[in-house]
């Protein structure tokens, strides 16, 4: 399940507070690697039941083979807490992930800051409240950092550090550092609306949804167009090395005839504009976005039809997954 399941050193205690769709999975990775886990919920009851859905999630993947059976019994010894206080009074680490409103948000970013050690540090996995507003609820912003988690938190491995201004960059070494030890794949972000990942991925619904609703396509075909077309490639290479490998003077050309046809939010940057006029066209010229030795080339184009052909076998192997029916 988790590429780490045995973690040493720091934290070896971490406080969960909200034990809902994303505080169990987190808290699931976090036990599984063998840290001590409080968690706590809106009350008693629902952090006890929280804390049997996790025990029994825990069962049933290693039921189904994706878990070992050792990690399973390390995730049923995470305990639970009455309240924020008793959960974080002796955390390293504390993890805030209750609903997204701000007040709420502040009131227990707040309490978890007064009871917590003053060497805790406390991260919130807000999707999409800026981080900077949020450190001015914790006492000593310096500790403070967002921690963004993607559903489900068990097998994602991306995760996106959002420092504040107040933040001490010794705190986000720590963190990335100890996401990595966990087997999961940090990146450092700036505090913009929606971060890196919400900003990119809205944008593809946005347009996903433009073309169901000017009828180019049903929803299933949309999906089929973004999962087997271009999104064939995502595990493997983000936005900068594809368009590197395919030329950006082909996106520049691709781009203009887009925003002819669909407006100025199609309009190629003038990052991208200057790159194509300085002859960087990506890998075929030798750089672009990025830049590669011949030998570079040569082994990332090897290494991409590697991956692209293990993909195929192992989507040949995979049942389909339902798609769903019209409406
Ligand atoms: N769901 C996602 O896909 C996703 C992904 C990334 C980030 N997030 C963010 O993570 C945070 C949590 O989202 P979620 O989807 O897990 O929400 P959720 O509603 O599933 O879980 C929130 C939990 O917090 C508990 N809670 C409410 N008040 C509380 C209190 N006073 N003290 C302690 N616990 C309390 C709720 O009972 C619930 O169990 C939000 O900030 C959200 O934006 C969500």
């Amino acid at each position: 399940m988790h590429a780490v399941e045995s973690h040493r050193g720091w934290p070896s205690g971490v406080a969960v507070i909200g034990a809902g769709t994303m505080g169990l999975g987190v808290a699931e990775c976090f036990a599984v690697a063998g840290i001590r886990v409080l968690l706590t919920d809106a009350t008693p009851e629902l952090s006890r039941e929280a804390r049997d859905r996790l025990a029994r999630r825990a069962k049933g993947h290693a039921g189904a083979g994706l878990l070992s059976q050792e990690a399973a019994e390390r995730a049923e010894a995470a305990q639970t807490a009455d309240d924020v206080a008793g959960a974080v009074s002796d955390a390293d680490l504390v993890f805030e992930a209750v609903p997204e409103d701000i007040g709420l948000k502040e009131e227990i970013l707040g309490s978890c800051s007064e009871a917590a050690p003053e060497e805790a540090i406390i991260v919130s996995n807000t999707s999409s409240l800026p981080i900077g507003g949020l450190s001015g609820f914790v006492g000593g912003p310096e500790r403070f950092c967002g921690m963004h988690w993607f559903n489900p938190p068990e097998w994602t491995p991306g995760v996106e550090v959002i420092p504040a201004a107040a933040t001490e960059e010794e705190v986000v070494k720590r963190l990335v550092g100890f996401l990595r030890s966990i087997g999961k794949r940090p990146a450092v972000v700036g505090d913009g609306p929606g971060f890196v990942a919400n900003r990119i991925q809205n944008a593809l619904f946005l347009e996903a949804v433009r073309c169901v609703d000017e009828g180019l396509a049903s929803p299933q075909e949309v999906d089929e167009v973004v999962r087997s077309c271009f999104g064939f490639r995502l595990p493997f290479f983000g936005p900068f090395q594809i368009s590197d490998m395919a030329g950006l003077d082909v996106y520049e050309n691709v781009l203009d005839v887009l925003r002819d046809g669909l407006g100025e939010r199609f309009e190629a940057s003038e990052s991208l504009r200057d790159l194509v006029e300085r002859g960087r066209t990506g890998t075929k010229s030798g750089a672009g976005f990025l830049e590669y030795s011949d030998a570079e080339r040569e082994r990332l184009l090897l290494e991409r039809d590697r991956r692209y052909a293990a993909l195929n076998e192992l989507l040949g192997d995979l049942p389909p997954v339902d798609a769903g029916s019209g409406p």
